[in-house]
């Protein structure tokens, strides 16, 4: 059984100005610790889809189902990574990183050793006294995945967590990244604008058409996962289809 699977999923927004179709029968199945990244012209649905993952966003037609069960709303064992870090300006990386353990009442030792290992892994812990304004775009953003792994979430939801940095610390984060969600059986959908980043992280790519967002294709990318990836001709052959498709459902291929 997949691990998350959409049935027919359609939202639909009702505002003020009428209504907005935002997605379209989007149906897709990722298997448990599988890696997808999503990507689409802007304002296709991509954001939206991710909270209807998160159960923010309830589907207008069709299905959601996570580990089996029904998604009717949001669940504890997924973590979300809005591009604004969402990080408090008065506490510390350290503070900031253990913030969601302890809201969810940990014991002070568990606190304590489940942000050490997390700050370890993301070699943050030589800055743990410094606030976020004292850090660079890419290290706040590492304090921000930190506090989402934290809570050992089986499913991390992202959208353009990567968009505001330069390329090189860019780069650095993807690799961080590939390195921690290979360490267990995490779930992670990435939404990016970005081709590179979606062939580098996405083991399947989900491709949507301009709004609403259909699925135009879901591109199978077996090559993914290798830290030299970005220099193999595979890697470069699936960004060209990318490419393509992307040409294509913004009606100009
Ligand atoms: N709360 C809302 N009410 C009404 N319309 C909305 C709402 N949220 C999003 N939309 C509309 O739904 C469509 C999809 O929005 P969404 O934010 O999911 O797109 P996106 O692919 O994430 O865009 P971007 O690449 O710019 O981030 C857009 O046309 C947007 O204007
Ligand atoms: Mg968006």
């Amino acid at each position: 059984m997949p691990f998350v699977r959409l049935d027919e999923v359609s939202v639909t927004y009702k505002g003020h100005g009428g209504e907005v179709e935002a997605l379209s029968s989007v149906s897709l199945a990722a298997e448990k610790g599988e890696a997808w990244a999503v990507i689409g012209p802007s304002g296709c649905g991509k954001s939206t889809l991710l909270y209807a993952l998160a159960g923010l966003v309830p589907p207008t037609t069709g299905s959601i189902f996570i580990g089996g069960e029904r998604l009717l709303g949001e669940r504890r064992e997924t973590s979300i990574i809005l591009q604004d870090y969402g990080l408090f300006p008065w506490k510390t990386v350290y503070e900031n990183a253990a913030l969601g353990l302890k809201i969810r009442h940990y014991s002070r030792e568990e606190v304590a050793r489940k942000t050490r290992d997390i700050l370890i892994d993301l070699r943050l812990l030589d800055f743990k006294n410094r606030f976020p304004s004292q850090l660079s775009g890419g290290m706040r953003q590492r304090v921000a995945l930190a506090r989402s792994l934290t809570l050992d979430p089986d499913l991390l939801l992202m959208d353009e967590p990567f968009s505001s940095l330069d390329a090189l610390t860019r780069e650095e984060l993807q690799n961080n990244l590939l390195e921690v969600r290979q360490a267990d059986g995490l779930t992670t959908f990435l939404v990016t604008h970005s081709i590179e980043e979606a062939v580098f992280l996405g083991r399947k790519i989900l491709v949507l058409t301009s709004r609403p967002g259909k699925i135009a294709e879901i591109v199978d990318n077996p090559g993914m996962g290798a830290l030299d990836y970005r220099n193999r001709p595979e890697f470069h052959e699936v960004c060209s289809h990318l490419r393509h498709l992307l040409r294509k459902g913004n009606g100009d291929g």
